[in-house]
C-alpha cells in the first residue's frame, strides 16, 4: 500500500520513501473553545486513512486539528513498524516533541498505530515522556484514554478486535485536496509473509460493509471528489457475508470484483483505485470488472517480494516465479500491455544468493513495471523469518543488490513513460504542481503523475493532455482542444 505524499514519486528508495511519508494536519475548522490537536502520521495509507477516523472521534469529543504543533493541547503520532528505520524516525520526533512539552507542561503525547501495537507498554518504558499509547484497533476509546491521561494516569489501548472496521464514522478529511480520497475497505491481515510484522500491529483480516463504502463513495463524490482508493492489505480477499441485509433478501456474499463493480456503479465521473493487490488472490473476475467500467483505473499495484521461489517460499508469499509471471500475463491479455502496473520488492532477504537477486531483476524485466518500491530488507522482532532464519545477508551487499534493483527500475520506468509521447492522456487535476504554480498536475488512468501548464484550468476537472516531454517520474504535456476522450 503505498503513499499519497509519495506518488509523484515514483523510484523511492527506503530512505526517499521514509523521508516523505509523513504528513501533518491542516487546521480544518475554527478552534474557538476547543482544545487542540496535532496528528502526524507515518507509514502506508492505510495509517493515514486512520488519522481521519482519529481526527472524527475526537472532534466529537471537543478536540479541532492544528496544524501548529506548539499551540497543541495533545499531540498524536500515528506510527509505523514496517521497517527499522520507520520505528528510527519516531523516536527522534518523540525526542523532539518532549522538548516542546518540557515548556507546556499540560501538554500530552499519545502514540498511536503500529509501532504502538507493536511495542505495547514497552513504550512507557522505553519513551518516559508518552503519556497514551493506542493500537489500531481502539481508537474509539480515545476520548476516555485521554481523559485517564488528564488525570495523570497513563491511558493504554492495545486491544487488538475482530470485528472492528469504524464502518459507521465518518472520516474527517486532513491535508486534502478536495479531488482524492482514500476509503478502508477492510483491515488487518491474515497471511503470515514471514517478514512482515503487520499481522501483529494490526491483527485478524476483517471485511467491512460495502454499504457503508457505498455510501462513503457517494458522499465524497457529492462533495466534489472524484477519485476513490480503496484500501486493504489484501483487497483481493475482501469478502462480506450478511444474513438478510436491509438492502436485500437472504445472504449476500459480497468479494472484492462485486464491490469494485457497486463502488464503480456510484458515478461515471468518479474513478476508482485500489490497493494493495496479492499475487495469490488477484482474480480473473476483477481484472474483466476493470475492463467492464471506464472509471476503474487501469492499474494495479502487485507486490513480488522476490522473483525466485526457493525465497518466495521462505517468505511464506504461497506463490510461485512462474505463478507471478502468470498473472503479468493475464493482466496484460485482458487489460492490454498499456495497463500501469508497479510493485513492492525486497532486496537481501535471509540467504538471498547472487543468483537469486537475479531472479528479481529477471522477473523485473519480464513485468515490465511502471514504478515500484523498493527495500532492504529490516528484520523486524518477532516475525516468523526472524525466529526461524538468521539476518545473514551483509548491510553492504543488501545495500548493492537494492541499488542495482533500483536502477534497473529507473530505466524501465524511463522506457514506459517515453511510449506515451505523443499520446493523449486523461488526467484528473489534483491541484498545483510542486515545483510551480503555473503548472497544475494530475494522474491518468495508470497512475502516472502528468504536469501541464495550469492556463484556466482547475482542479477537480478532467481533461485531455498530449504528452510532449517525460523523465522517469513525470509526464509532462499541454491540455488539447478540443478535448478527444481518450483512455
Ligand atoms: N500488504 C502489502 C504490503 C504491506 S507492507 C502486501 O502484501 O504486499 C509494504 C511493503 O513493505 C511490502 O510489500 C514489502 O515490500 C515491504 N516490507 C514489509 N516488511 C518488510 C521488512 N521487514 N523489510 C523490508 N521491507 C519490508
Ligand atoms: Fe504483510 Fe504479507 Fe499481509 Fe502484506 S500480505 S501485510 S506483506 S503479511
Ligand atoms: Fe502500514 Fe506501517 Fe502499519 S506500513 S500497516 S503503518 S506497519
Amino acid at each position: 500500500m503505498e503513499h499519497r505524499v509519495a506518488d509523484s514519486l515514483k523510484i523511492l528508495t527506503e530512505a526517499d520513501k521514509e523521508a516523505c511519508e509523513t504528513v501533518r494536519v491542516s487546521e480544518n475548522e475554527p478552534v474557538s473553545g476547543k482544545k487542540r490537536l496535532f496528528i502526524e502520521s507515518y507509514g502506508c495509507q492505510m495509517n493515514f486513512s486512520d488519522s481521519e477516523i482519529v481526527a472524527s472521534v475526537m472532534r466529537d469529543a471537543g478536540f479541532a486539528t492544528t496544524s501548529d504543533v506548539n499551540n497543541a493541547d495533545l499531540i498524536f503520532l500515528n506510527t509505523c513498524a514496517i521497517r527499522d528505520n520507520a520505528e528510527q524516525k519516531v523516536r527522534n520526533r518523540l525526542k523532539q516533541l518532549n522538548f516542546i512539552k518540557k515548556n507546556k507542561p499540560g501538554m500530552l503525547i499519545g502514540v498511536l498505530g503500529c509501532m504502538a501495537e507493536r511495542l505495547k507498554t514497552k513504550f512507557l518504558e522505553e519513551e518516559k515522556m508518552v503519556d497514551i499509547v493506542t493500537g489500531p484497533d481502539a481508537y474509539r476509546d480515545l476520548p476516555r484514554l485521554v481523559e485517564e491521561a488528564e488525570t495523570g494516569q497513563k491511558g493504554v489501548n492495545v486491544f487488538l478486535s475482530r470485528e472492528e472496521t469504524y464502518a459507521d464514522i465518518s472520516p474527517i478529511r486532513l491535508n486534502s485536496n478536495g479531488v482524492t480520497a482514500f476509503i478502508s475497505i477492510m483491515r488487518g491481515c491474515d497471511n503470515m509473509c514471514s517478514f512482515c510484522v503487520v499481522p501483529f500491529t494490526r491483527g485478524r483480516e476483517r471485511s467491512r460493509d460495502p454499504y457503508s463504502i457505498v455510501k462513503e463513495a457517494e458522499d465524497l463524490f457529492r462533495d466534489g471528489y472524484r477519485e476513490v482508493t480503496l484500501l486493504g492489505q489484501n483487497v483481493d480477499s475482501y469478502k462480506w457475508k450478511s444474513e438478510g441485509h436491509a438492502e436485500t433478501s437472504g445472504e449476500t456474499v459480497v468479494n472484492f470484483a462485486n464491490l469494485l463493480e457497486m463502488v464503480a456503479k456510484v458515478n461515471p465521473e468518479l474513478r476508482i483505485r485500489f490497493s494493495t493487490s496479492h499475487p495469490k488472490d488477484i482474480t480473473d473476475e476483477v481484472l474483466y470488472t476493470m475492463k467492464k467500467y471506464d472509471n476503474i483505473c487501469n492499474y494495479i499495484h502487485l507486490p513480488a517480494q522476490s522473483g525466485n521461489t526457493r525465497v518466495l517460499e521462505l517468505m511464506n508469499r504461497t506463490y510461485t516465479r512462474e505463478w507471478y509471471m502468470g498473472r503479468i500475463d493475464a493482466i496484460r491479455r485482458i487489460l492490454g500491455e498499456d495497463c500501469g502496473i508497479s510493485h513492492d520488492m525486497i532486496a537481501g532477504f535471509c540467504s538471498e544468493t547472487e543468483e537469486e537477486h537475479q531472479d528479481s531483476l529477471s522477473l523485473m524485466a519480464y513485468s515490465d513495471f511502471d514504478f515500484g518500491y523498493m527495500f532492504a530488507y529490516s528484520e523486524r522482532p518477532g516475525t516468523l523469518a526472524a525466529k526461524k532464519f538468521t539476518d545473514d545477508i551483509p548491510e553492504e551487499v543488501k545495500k548493492r543488490r537494492l541499488a542495482e534493483i533500483i536502477e534497473l527500475q529507473r530505466g524501465m520506468s524511463l522506457t514506459r513513460n517515453q511510449r506515451l509521447l505523443g499520446t493523449i492522456q486523461k488526467v484528473l487535476i489534483e491541484g498545483p504542481s510542486k515545483k510551480s504554480d503555473s503548472d497544475l498536475c494530475g494522474r491518468n488512468d495508470q497512475n502516472k503523475m502528468v504536469v501541464f501548464p495550469r492556463e484556466n484550468f482547475e482542479k477537480g476537472q478532467y481533461v485531455d493532455v498530449l504528452i510532449t516531454e517525460c523523465n522517469a517520474a513525470t509526464l509532462l504535456g499541454r491540455v488539447v482542444q478540443p478535448e478527444p476522450v481518450v483512455g
